[in-house]
């Protein structure tokens, strides 16, 4: 009978440890995503040239929709994107930085002084990378 209770007993112990330590993985990764309402850091030189270049298309005043909608740099720093979707979208800005491809080449064509000099590309991509980084080791 005692045996018996053990076998029974053990599984169920190692079930409900099992249970409880999903249960707390999960609330501490609920709990990240809500306290994260830290604002990532945008050194001064950097921000002059979102301002300058970027937040035309990607702030709550631009105009266009999607642009908006797919990066929008109040939303950054006010902390309304989740960390996940603060390193998502720092990542993006690096691939689309290394691809030449922001400020889009249409808006260019019309609006030459907005490319991005050499040095201001390394510099938002530095700053992207690192930024991103920062947020992984969190
Ligand atoms: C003239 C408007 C305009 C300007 C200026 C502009 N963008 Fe964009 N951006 C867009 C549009 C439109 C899209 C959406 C492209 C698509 O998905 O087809 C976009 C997409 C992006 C995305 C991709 C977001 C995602 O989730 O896929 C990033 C990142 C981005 N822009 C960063 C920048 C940065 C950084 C700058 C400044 C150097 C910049 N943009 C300047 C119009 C603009």
């Amino acid at each position: 009978m005692k045996i018996r209770n053990t076998k029974i007993i053990i599984p169920f112990i190692l079930l409900i440890t099992l249970i409880f330590f999903s249960f707390t993985k999960e609330l501490n990764e609920d709990y990240i995503a809500i306290s994260v309402i830290v604002p990532i850091e945008i050194p001064a030189e950097v921000k002059a040239v979102l301002d300058n270049k970027c937040t035309g298309c990607h702030s709550n005043d631009a105009k266009g929709g999607k642009s908006k909608m797919k990066m929008n740099f109040d939303k950054f720093t006010n902390g309304e994107y989740s960390t996940g979707k603060t390193i998502s979208k720092l990542g993006k800005i690096t691939k689309q930085l290394d691809k030449g491809k922001m400020p889009p080449k249409k808006y260019l064509d019309k609006y030459p002084d907005k490319k991005l000099t050499e040095e201001e590309n390394q510099l938002l991509v530095n700053w992207a990378s690192e930024q991103g980084a920062i947020l992984k080791k969190e």
